[in-house]
């Protein structure tokens, strides 16, 4: 296998970097922003360049494919997303598509002839910035949430999925998203850790068994407004203030969960009116509650709720606790994890077997078909930032490990 061609594969990762709502190096493409639409249509350009077949479903994933010798047997699929959060990295999700590609032209150029296709993934949405809720691409496509459930979505100007996707060009139900059970042979992602561990451990390749259980759900806070100095403390239904004090009991139960692996944070909190001398009525917060392992998740948000419901009787304070997602952790296929460590160990690779605290596309594909996941080390393990990093060595050795399984698997 030649060594992965790394000026073509870095020089692409800043081109697309370059697609963004912020300037550099901050890297923002929310789902159905012009940003993201520049960058698919980029994306589509790089992959007919190389020769692969491009369409795309309903919703927006797009299927770069490289048709086998035998194109009814299930394809070999590998892929990420290329969302990005604001004020988010270079290499989060991206270095799945493009390194997944840059798997495939290295095969092509070296001669390879694969019997079953191999097909690179860009799915929609894997951020939930647009529509609070992530993976909605995977999630179809594994039927987790219906098109009905979809279909309902709103984003915070109240536009619907059905207007952006039509506005980008998305057309057919979302019905026909939908993938059936062993679709694919197999899915394989490649992503940066998103923690600290093989950069801490100098190891080369990470060895995905388990991805997290995520969970994240939307509080609506009302209390009662009023002047901030006129009202006196006794008679206040301060609404952020029952904000501020749930959010202290969602860090308190992921930190007293018994599990270390639990974690829990209140990323966006809206204030209303938003004025400094008025006594906030309502407030609107988002929480994200993880785990591993799903029982001590669950144990920890029921604690959540009970506090939560304590302290809004206590302030006054009505509440409207919506549930955006709550969702399994997912098992990745012991056979595929066992081929993709004897690739890297064949390569020379140092090698680990973790968990992914993140969640992926992974997490729901592996609801379709046997699923794994290959981790490269990040810097610091920083992610979700603009100094996200990972260098083209480390990359170049995912890719490398990434393009042995695939000429393994579609010569099954
Ligand atoms: O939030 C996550 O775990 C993923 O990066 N969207
Ligand atoms: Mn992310
Ligand atoms: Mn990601």
């Amino acid at each position: 296998m030649s060594t992965v061609s790394l000026s073509r594969l870095d020089r692409e990762i800043d081109e697309l970097a370059a697609i963004s709502a912020h300037p550099a190096p901050a890297v923002t493409r929310v789902l159905f922003s012009a940003e993201d639409l520049k960058a698919r249509d980029w994306l589509r350009a790089r992959a007919k360049e190389a020769g692969f077949h491009v369409r795309q479903d309903p919703v927006g994933n797009v299927f770069i494919r490289w048709e086998g010798s035998e194109p009814c047997l299930p394809a070999v699929a590998t892929g990420s997303h290329t969302d990005a959060i604001p004020n988010a990295g270079k290499y989060d999700g991206v270095v799945g598509v493009l390194g997944g590609l840059e798997a495939m032209r290295q095969l092509k150029e070296a001669g390879h002839k694969p019997k079953r296709s191999i097909e690179l993934i860009m799915f929609t949405s894997e951020e939930p910035t647009r529509f609070g809720i992530g993976c909605l691409g995977s999630r179809l496509m594994a039927g987790t949430t219906s098109p009905e459930e979809a279909g309902a979505l709103r984003d915070r100007d109240g536009r619907s999925l059905e207007d952006l996707r039509e506005a980008a060009g998305c057309r057919g139900n979302l019905g026909a998203v939908k993938l059936s059970t062993g679709a694919y042979r197999a899915f394989i992602e490649l992503h940066i850790e998103q923690g600290p561990l093989l950069e801490e451990k100098e190891i080369d390749i990470g060895i995905v068994e388990k991805i997290a259980a995520p969970s994240a759900f939307r509080l609506l806070l009302k209390g009662v407004g009023g002047h901030a100095g006129a009202v006196l403390m006794p008679e206040r239904k301060d609404a952020f203030m029952a904000a501020a004090e749930i959010a202290l009991l969602v860090e308190k139960a992921a930190l007293q969960s018994g599990s270390p692996d639990t974690v829990g944070t209140v990323g966006l909190v809206e204030v209303k009116p938003g004025a400094i001398n008025s006594i906030p009525c309502d407030v609107k917060m988002e929480v994200d509650f993880r785990d591993t392992n799903r029982e001590a998740r669950d144990k920890a948000l029921a604690r959540i709720g009970d506090g939560t419901h304590a302290i809004c009787a206590r302030r006054g304070v009505k509440i409207d606790w919506q549930v955006i997602n709550q969702d399994p952790p997912a098992l990745c296929d012991p056979a595929l994890v066992k081929m993709v460590e004897a690739k890297a160990i064949a390569a020379g690779f140092s090698t680990s077997r973790m968990v992914s605290r993140a969640y992926h596309d992974s997490l729901f594909m592996a609801r379709v078909c046997p699923t794994a996941m290959i981790f490269i080390p990040c810097f610091n393990g920083y992610s979700h930032r603009p100094d996200e990093y990972s260098s083209p060595e480390a990359i170049a050795k995912g890719v490398e490990v990434l393009a042995g399984c695939l000429k393994e698997l579609s010569l099954q």
